[in-house]
């Protein structure tokens, strides 16, 4: 339900005509019914949620919304204009994985941690907590979620998806992880991150780049990486279907195309 109410309000702030295929919420009803729609939701996710009776639990999702609109505004933030062209870069990359954290793979850690601490999940045998091993879990399955989803924008149609495509984010102005990638190959991607790709015809050029360079392929090994990482987290709780199944879960994420 916060999922689903985060969409509500991103389709707003994004201005998308398109949502699994169909009109998003913003079109199909006008801004104002989405906006309190996805309140409507919070309000009862929140009720669900207390009636749980955990105030951890609680706490968690409660911080997962707060994460949920610091990414969604570090994202709206333009780039830091001093500092040489490498440094600038290294700046753009910590920014959009600590954006991703916050608005992709808080909602997946502090979700996993939380049905284990419902689930009354304690430690293991080497003293490590279940817990702490679910939200590495979610933390890294949710980067790499972020990650595909940022090369599909580049690689998958609209219809596929969904919802717009083919740089859809490079037209919202936003430097995700092919951008930057680019960036390192093509030194002139630079300017155009730092305009929002808001001059005339640079949303082509930043494709250029993009697709003529190795930038793709290194966001989805970056994608694998966390996949890899979130699967070391799995093999170290007991062998369990429920384990198989985030394994293949993890495994999917990579593989999938929409
Ligand atoms: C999709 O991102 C959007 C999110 C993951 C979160 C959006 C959060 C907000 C709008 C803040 C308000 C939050 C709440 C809880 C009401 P995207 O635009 O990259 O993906 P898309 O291509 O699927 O639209
Ligand atoms: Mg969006």
């Amino acid at each position: 339900m916060i999922h689903v109410a985060s969409l509500l309000h991103d389709d707003v702030v994004d201005s998308s005509p398109t949502r699994r295929n169909a009109p998003s919420a913003p079109a199909a009803f006008g801004n104002k019914l989405s906006v309190l729609g996805g309140d409507f939701l919070l309000g009862r996710a929140s009720a669900a949620l207390a009636r749980l009776g955990s105030l951890e639990v609680v706490e968690l999702l409660a911080t997962v919304i707060s994460n949920l609109v610091e990414g969604e505004l570090m994202q709206m933030r333009p780039l830091a204009p001093d500092g040489s062209g490498s440094s600038k870069r290294g700046k753009a990359w910590q920014e959009y994985m600590q954006k991703t954290y916050l608005k992709t793979a808080s909602l997946m850690a502090k979700s996993a941690r939380a049905g284990v601490i419902l689930g009354g999940g304690g430690r293991l045998d080497s003293g490590v907590e279940v817990k702490d091993l679910a939200y590495a879990f979610g933390r890294n399955l949710g980067i790499a979620f972020q990650l595909v989803d940022d090369t599909l924008d580049f690689t998958s149609s609209s219809h596929t998806l969904g919802k717009p495509s083919s740089g859809a984010d490079l037209r919202l102005g936003l430097a995700t992880a092919p951008a930057l990638y680019a960036w390192e190959e093509h030194e002139e991607m630079g300017e155009l991150v730092a305009r929002r790709f808001e001059g005339e015809g640079d949303v082509q050029l930043a494709l250029q780049y993009i697709h003529s360079s190795s930038a793709i392929p290194r966001t989805r090994e970056l994608a694998k990486q966390h996949v890899t990482a979130a699967c070391d987290a799995l093999e170290r709780l007991p062998e369990s279907d429920a384990r198989e199944a985030l394994r293949k879960l993890s495994v999917d994420v990579l593989e999938r195309s929409r």
